[in-house]
């Protein structure tokens, strides 16, 4: 890996590399991943449109669901990282229908479904659950948009992708952060590092296509 990183990362900035090997992935995405990922930029472009909607969705949907009495920050962080899904959808929509393609009705992310299995059912240990499975999908499309930003080499997806990659380190710092404020640190980081362990196993079982969270061929 580290002979293409070289090769492919002018133009990305060094302290975004140094934030990408700062996040706490127990697996890393090869840079191979990125050209075969973009082999049809329309389908990524959908997959990576729903993946924001979902997103937008996610953070409405926990909005009301402070865990205590009441949680300072919840709702401030929850309808600011709606805001930006939403923002990211309507960019990443734009990009597609310019380039031909357009949304479809459905769509299935496997990887995000067995993310969702592993939430607890019961009222702390859900919601612990559910801002651990939101941030791991922030940190691992961060270290997506980050392969994605380094080896294409369409200038308007480059871009594209690393002004995402900011936004949605924010995500996963602040979704980690509320988990924090929730349940006993103890508690938080024991959890925090089983999911860890499943995400990464839960990637590497996805097929390879693309998608924003497939597989390594
Ligand atoms: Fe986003
Ligand atoms: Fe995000």
């Amino acid at each position: 890996m580290e002979r293409h990183v070289s090769r492919y990362l002018e133009g990305v900035a060094v302290d975004i590399v140094e934030k990408i090997k700062a996040l706490p992935l127990r697996s890393r995405t090869p840079m191979e991943w990125g050209p075969s990922a973009l082999a049809d930029p329309i389908a990524l472009l959908i997959d990576h449109a729903f993946l924001e909607m979902k997103a937008a969705q996610n953070a409405m949907e926990l909005m009301t669901r402070w865990p205590k009495e009441w949680t300072p920050g919840w709702v401030e962080t929850m309808t600011s990282v709606a805001r930006d899904e939403t923002a990211h959808l309507a960019q990443v929509t734009r990009l597609l229908i310019r380039r031909g393609g357009q949304l479809e009705r459905g769509h299935k992310s496997f990887y995000a479904a067995a993310l969702r299995g592993l939430v607890r059912s019961g009222k702390t240990g859900e919601t612990l659950d559910r801002l651990c499975v939101s941030a791991l999908i922030e940190a691992r499309s961060c270290e997506r948009f980050y392969v994605l930003a380094s080896t294409t080499a369409d200038e308007e997806l480059g871009a594209f992708y690393r002004a995402l990659f900011s936004s949605e380190l924010g995500h996963y710092k602040v979704f980690l952060k509320l988990a924090y404020k929730m349940a006993p640190a103890e508690e938080v980081t024991r959890r925090w590092e089983q999911m860890l362990d499943h995400e990464a196993r839960i990637l590497a079982e996805q097929e390879p296509g693309c998608r924003i969270h497939s597989g390594v061929a």
